[in-house]
C-alpha cells in the first residue's frame, strides 16, 4: 500500500494543517495578489453501505476521508469571481456573479460557480455580492467515485458564507451545493456527497435518512477494533453525467409512481414481494428489489455498530455489492475483481462504494492481514492486464471547517 495517510492522528494531522494552510496562502498570494481572508477545506467521502437509495428518500452511511479540497478566498466588491484551480494547468477565469447562469461555466470552474449562483439563486447574495477571489487545491482524487465535485462545492460554500456571514447551518449548505450540481453542472446526483463533506465527524461514519437530513454520528473506531477500512481506486473512470446513473433513477421514479408511493423509500422490506409481483414491467422489479434491501442493510449495519460488533458487518457490505452488481447493475469487472480477490484473501467484506462504473471499492480487513489482502488485489489487477489499483486507508474524518483561526 502507498502509505495509508492517518492525518486524525495528533501531531500529525496539526503539521499537515498548518502546511495546507500556508500553501494555499501562498498560492492565494501569487496569483491574485493581496492576504486570503481564510482557508476553508472540505473533505471527499466513501460511503459504508446505503448505495443508490439517496434520490429514493432513503438511507445512506458514508465517512469523510482525510483527503480534502482547500480553498483560500478573500471578497471582491466589484462583483467579480476570480476562480483559480492549482490542480489544472491554466486554471484561472473570471466570470461577473451577477451574470452567472447554468451555461455560463464548464468543467471544473462550474462547480465553485455554480455554488455562487445557488446562493444568489437562493436570494442570499444580490446585486455585486458573491465577487470574491479563490484558490484552490485538492488532494481528492478525482473520477474516483471519491466525491471530489462535492468537496469542491462544500469548500467554496462555507468559504462563502463566511466571507458574507451568512450564517448557514451545515444541512441548507449541503442542500445549495446539491442545487449546483443538479442545475448549474447539469448532474442528476442526490444528497449524500454534500451531507458528508459538509457534516461528517472524525471517528464516525454518518447515519443519514436522506428524506429529512435527520443524521446521527455512529462511532466508527476502526483502529480500536483492530480493523481496517481500505479505499481500492480501480482508476477506472466513472462519469455519473455519462446518462447511466440518471437512467436508473429515472427507472426508481418510474417504479415509485407505479407502486403508488411518493418513493421507493416507503415500500417496507416486509412487502418487497408483493410490490414486485405489483410491477407491470419487469425491468423495474430488480431496480425495486436494489433499493429497499439495500435500505435495510444499511439499518443491520447501523445495528452491529451500536452493538459494538463491526466485525460483522462485513458480509452485509459484500451483499450489498453483489445487489448493486446482480441487480441495479452499477458495477464492473475492475470492481467485482476487488470484491472477489480481496475476500478471497481473507477480507471481513467488501463493496463498490458511490455512484458505480468504475471508481473505487472499499475493503473491510483484520489490521494484521490489510497488507496481504492489498497485495492480493494488486496482483489480481496485473494478471488481468488492468493499470495497478490505488490504495489508501480510509481513517473516518472531519468535514467541512476552516482552517485557519
Ligand atoms: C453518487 C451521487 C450520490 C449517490 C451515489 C450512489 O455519488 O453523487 O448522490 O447517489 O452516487 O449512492
Amino acid at each position: 500500500m502507498n502509505g495509508p495517510l492517518d492525518p486524525e492522528a495528533g501531531a500529525e494531522a496539526e503539521a499537515l494543517n498548518a502546511a495546507q494552510t500556508a500553501e494555499a496562502a501562498e498560492g492565494f498570494r501569487a496569483v491574485h495578489g493581496g492576504e486570503p481572508t481564510g482557508i476553508w477545506a472540505a473533505p471527499g467521502r466513501v460511503n459504508l453501505i446505503g448505495e443508490h437509495t439517496d434520490y429514493n428518500d432513503g438511507f445512506v452511511m458514508p465517512l469523510a476521508l482525510p483527503h480534502t479540497t482547500r480553498v483560500a478566498a478573500a471578497r471582491r466588491d466589484d462583483g467579480v469571481l476570480g476562480l483559480h484551480s492549482a490542480d489544472v494547468s491554466g486554471g484561472t477565469v473570471r466570470l461577473p456573479a451577477e451574470k452567472l447562469a447554468p451555461g455560463t461555466a464548464d468543467g471544473w470552474a462550474a462547480y465553485p460557480a455554480g455554488v455562487v449562483w445557488a446562493l444568489r439563486e437562493a436570494g442570499l447574495l444580490s446585486g455585486r455580492e458573491g465577487g470574491a477571489d479563490l484558490y484552490i487545491r485538492s488532494d481528492v482524487p478525482t473520477g474516483a467515485g471519491l466525491s471530489s465535485s462535492a468537496a469542491l462545492e462544500v469548500a467554496t460554500a462555507v468559504a462563502l458564507n463566511d466571507l458574507y456571514g451568512l450564517g448557514l447551518a451545515p444541512e441548507r449548505i449541503a442542500r445549495l451545493c446539491q442545487r449546483a450540481e443538479n442545475e448549474f453542472v447539469g448532474v442528476p446526483c442526490g444528497i449524500m456527497d454534500q451531507m458528508a463533506s459538509a457534516c461528517c465527524t472524525a471517528g464516525h461514519a454518518l447515519h443519514l435518512d436522506t428524506r429529512d437530513l435527520a443524521a446521527r454520528q455512529v462511532p466508527f473506531d476502526l483502529a480500536a477494533a483492530g480493523l481496517r477500512l481500505l479505499v481500492v481506486d480501480t482508476r477506472v473512470k466513472h462519469a455519473l453525467g455519462d446518462g447511466e446513473y440518471a437512467r436508473r433513477r429515472a427507472g426508481c421514479e418510474e417504479a415509485a409512481a407505479a407502486l403508488g408511493v411518493a418513493a421507493l423509500r416507503d415500500v417496507p422490506y416486509g412487502e418487497l414481494d408483493t410490490a414486485l409481483a405489483g410491477l407491470a414491467d419487469p425491468a423495474l422489479r430488480p431496480l425495486v428489489r436494489h433499493v429497499v434491501t439495500e435500505n435495510r442493510r444499511v439499518e443491520e449495519v447501523v445495528g452491529l455498530l451500536d452493538a459494538g460488533d463491526p466485525r460483522s458487518i462485513g458480509p452485509v457490505l459484500t451483499a450489498g455489492h453483489a445487489s448493486l452488481r446482480d441487480d441495479f447493475a452499477v458495477s464492473c469487472p475492475e470492481l467485482d475483481l476487488v470484491v472477489e480477490t480481496a475476500n478471497a484473501a481473507g477480507a471481513l467484506g467488501a463493496r463498490m462504494t458511490g455512484g458505480g462504473f468504475g471508481g473505487s471499492a472499499v475493503v473491510l480487513v483484520e489490521a494484521a492481514g490489510a497488507e496481504e489482502v492489498g497485495a492480493e488485489v494488486a496482483d489480481a489487477f496485473d494478471a488481468a492486464g488492468h493499470p495497478a489499483p490505488r490504495l489508501f486507508e480510509a481513517v473516518p474524518s472531519t468535514g467541512a471547517r476552516r482552517l485557519d483561526g
